[in-house]
């Protein structure tokens, strides 16, 4: 499974590339805003050390215009992702994008009908949104294995990208169904590491190293 970090704050996808745990990079208006950085700038900064699909989101809603957007957003770098809403018009310009060889990330999918239309409109990844399911009393999860099922019976190529993952256990779902691809907030994938045993285990360890005055270095 690939992980892509969700945010646009540069500092934090450095520290969790640091870590190997960066295959890629989503991120949208909502977390360009939170960044507080223009757009095509902080996407460059992005694209100078993340060599995996880094998504970056059209703002126009209209398919020419999309077009003309993603087309701008891909003259970024070579690894840029245009990312368009699941609209007719997004489809529209998916099929147009991915026509001239450009990753398209279709995002805001939240039913299975949805990702079957991006996947035969040439999508690289489809964006099923978990959490804001789960927030309306939907499970979320329940999508991704509905989608996983569509991709495999038809041998559709288009990545399953797991996105709007709030918790560790939305990530082992998604692990467990075999989505392709989960996208997440640096703390979550960072929570990802934690357990009270491994604590208490590595406590206990370096108690009994100190007691019997142990060194390695
Ligand atoms: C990623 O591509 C999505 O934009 C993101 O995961 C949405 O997450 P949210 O529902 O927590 O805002």
């Amino acid at each position: 499974m690939k992980f892509f970090a969700d945010t646009a704050d540069v500092d934090a996808i450095r520290e969790l590339d640091e870590l190997g745990l960066v295959d890629g990079v989503t991120t949208n208006p909502s977390l360009v805003k939170k960044s507080g950085r223009d757009i095509i700038e902080v996407t460059k900064e992005i694209c100078s050390f993340i060599d995996g699909p880094v998504s970056a989101e059209v703002l126009a809603t209209e398919a020419d215009a999309m077009i003309a957007e993603g087309r701008k957003l891909a003259d970024i770098a070579k690894n840029i992702a245009v990312k368009v809403p699941l609209t007719l018009d997004g489809l529209k310009a998916c099929k147009v994008l991915s026509g001239e060889g450009h990753m398209v990330n279709v995002t805001l999918c939240f039913s299975a009908t949805q990702a079957l239309l991006a996947a035969k409109a040439g999508a690289s990844f489809i964006s099923p949104f978990i959490g804001r399911l789960d927030d309306i009393g939907i499970e979320g999860m329940e999508l991704i294995s509905e989608i996983r099922q569509i991709y495999d019976n038809y041998g559709f190529e288009t990545e399953i990208l797991a996105a709007s993952i709030r918790t560790v256990n939305h990530a082992k779902a998604a692990a467990l169904i075999g989505a392709d691809v989960m996208t997440a907030p640096p703390s979550v994938i960072k929570a990802m590491a934690a357990h009270p045993l491994t604590d208490k285990g590595l406590d206990t360890f370096l108690k009994d190293a100190a007691a019997a005055g142990l060194k390695i270095l």
